[in-house]
């Protein structure tokens, strides 16, 4: 019997993805459009502007993705799309391409979780994901620790952010400095020519007292005000260059040094000797350089995905719908509709 191929759909936020995967691992085709230009100027998402995007970017997207692979839709088993978390009315977009496609081909559809495709991803570089492992997501939504017994079929949430999320805390400060939006890959880079000893902000619930009771979970809030404090403590005229990246610098080692010890308690406490990092903030370059440093110490071995596949992509959907096509899950029922807040746990709908 020939290798399946699955068809993924991304469109959750401001990319329109389509990707193609053949088997679980073999990335036949990668193309995706992004609206981000069109919110820039507005300082954030328009999901408005994101949704009639989708609906420009998404045949244009699917043929690009047909011809890279050299295939037409005769040649797919499955089609994946992104269910949620994320917009409703793009999510409505994607999904709804999706359905007519399934109807039009008389191919099995499933809805997938677009935020376990940032980890499913990992499959298409580094093989099959090692059972059990723990995953760490970090983007502009999630900041969360999950114990992996299987990516198609079985993930556990450990714990979470209770308030911001890493990319959002980034973006938030980045606004703070009047850096442009979104502020994550601008801090980013003002941090690497900062001292990362200069400032010491707090690192949330890192407390003894919460080490039992918060032990997988994150906290970003205080730390934000903690720099939004210390900005507005200084004249305006004082904030130089070398001051704003000593800020972000120091704010950067205050959210990473969170992420990447806990992420590393996660996989000992559960026996796991592989962590996968997925998500837009997974291309953060202390996060990459600090929790590669934290795991070779614990003999821990770390997959991340590269650079181009840590933005939303068609490819983190492909990756995972293969893996639940392979598993043999249940396609979804056609009726089944966007869900902005699709919990963690849910693999497929
Ligand atoms: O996963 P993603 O593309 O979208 C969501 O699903 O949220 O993540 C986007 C987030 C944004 O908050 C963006 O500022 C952040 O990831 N981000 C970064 C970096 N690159 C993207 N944050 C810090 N450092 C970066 N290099
Ligand atoms: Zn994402």
């Amino acid at each position: 019997m020939p290798v399946s191929i699955v068809l993924g759909i991304e469109s959750t936020c401001d990319e329109t993805g389509v990707a193609l995967v053949r088997g679980t691992t073999e990335l036949l085709a990668d193309v995706t459009a992004t609206s981000m230009d069109e919110h820039a100027r507005y300082g954030g998402i328009i999901p408005e502007i994101a949704s009639r995007a989708h609906l420009h970017s998404f045949l244009p997207t699917m043929h690009a993705a047909l011809e890279q692979a050299n295939i037409s839709l005769e040649d797919i088993d499955a089609i994946a799309c992104a269910a949620g978390p994320g917009l409703v009315g793009s999510l409505t977009v994607g999904i709804s391409a999706a359905k007519a496609l399934a109807l039009a081909t008389g191919k099995p559809l499933y809805g997938v979780n677009h935020v376990i495709g940032h980890l499913a991803i990992s499959q298409l570089t580094s093989g099959p994901l090692p059972k059990p492992c723990i995953g760490l997501i970090v983007s502009g939504g999630h900041s969360n620790l999950l114990l992996i017994n299987n990516i198609a079929t079985e993930v556990k949430e450990l714990g979470g952010t209770l308030d911001d999320a890493a990319g959002e805390a980034f973006d938030k400060v980045g606004r703070l400095l009047g850096l442009p939006y979104p502020g994550g890959p601008h801090v980013d880079k003002l941090s690497q020519q900062g001292d990362l000893d200069a400032i010491r902000f707090p690192r949330g619930l890192s407390a003894v007292k919460d080490k039992e009771r918060y032990r997988y979970d994150f906290s970003f809030s205080g730390l934000k005000t903690a720099v939004a404090r210390y900005v507005e403590g200084i004249s305006e005229g004082d904030i130089d260059e070398t001051l704003k990246a000593n800020i972000c610098a120091g704010f950067s080692e205050a959210i990473n040094d969170s992420l990447t010890a806990k992420a590393v308690r996660a996989a000992l406490d559960n026996g796991c000797e592989t962590i996968v990092v997925g998500g837009g903030f997974a291309a953060n370059s202390r996060l990459r350089e600090l929790i590669g440093e934290r795991a070779a110490k614990a003999g821990i071995e770390i997959r991340i995905p590269p650079m181009k596949h840590c933005t939303d992509n068609g490819a983190q959907i492909a990756a995972l719908g293969a893996a639940v096509f392979a598993a043999g899950a249940q396609p979804s029922p056609i009726t089944f509709s966007p869900d902005s807040s699709l919990p963690l746990d849910v693999i497929t709908v």
